[in-house]
């Protein structure tokens, strides 16, 4: 119990690592939780910066999920707990620790905790996202989509982990909640949408 207490703590403190703040204040670029969508994220960075950038920013989010989960395996963390590991990491992401608990909507290091469930069901979601996010030019979109799905991918693949899931689902939702509005009303800003800084 003690293990898992304690990796939940590294997770959520691994989670809290922003990186598309710390990305962006190595390039001297501006904060992106006062640019584009505030969002710090791997697509508001798109927004300000390049396909490389916002690509880096993605990786290490989606580290910060897989590297706990990864590790609390290892370690022989009783799987029933590793979902909620997952979970910790991704309020890590949302509500940071060294950053104000101001975060992110955890969808990249969403992705990284469920990944080491299978590579089924990471293409699975990668897929569901990239078909959203190709017909509606919509990041926040293609995320609900996906995340709104999941549960129902992890049921039928792996359902020891359909709860955690299920939190990881309605938190990110919960996050999307200004995006829902502007998609609604139509002033959601595209994926393609370049700032200028
Ligand atoms: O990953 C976050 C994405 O779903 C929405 O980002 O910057 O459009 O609010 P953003």
């Amino acid at each position: 119990l003690l293990l898992t207490l304690t990796m939940i703590i590294v997770a959520y403190l691994i989670g809290s690592i922003s990186s598309a703040i710390l990305v962006c204040k190595l390039l001297g670029l501006p904060d992106p939780r006062t640019t584009g969508s505030q969002n710090p994220g791997a697509t508001n960075v798109l927004r300000m910066s390049n396909a490389f950038t916002a690509a880096t920013v993605l990786f290490l989010d989606i580290l910060k999920g897989t590297i706990p989960v990864w590790g609390a395996f290892f370690l022989h963390v009783d799987s029933l707990y590793l979902g909620f590991i997952g979970v910790a990491a991704c309020l890590g992401h949302i509500y940071p620790i060294f950053f104000n608990f101001k975060g992110g909507k955890a969808v990249a290091t969403a992705l990284g905790t469920l990944l080491p469930i299978g590579f089924t069901l990471g293409g699975l979601l990668i897929l569901t996202w990239i078909v959203v996010a190709k017909i509606s030019k919509y990041s926040s979109l293609a995320a609900i989509v996906t995340v709104s799905i999941a549960p129902l991918y992890v049921y039928f693949l792996k359902p020891l982990y359909v709860y955690p899931t299920l939190m990881l689902s309605a938190l990110i939702i919960f996050r999307h909640r200004d995006n829902i509005k502007r998609l609604l009303n139509g002033t959601e800003d595209k994926i393609t949408r370049k700032i200028k800084s």
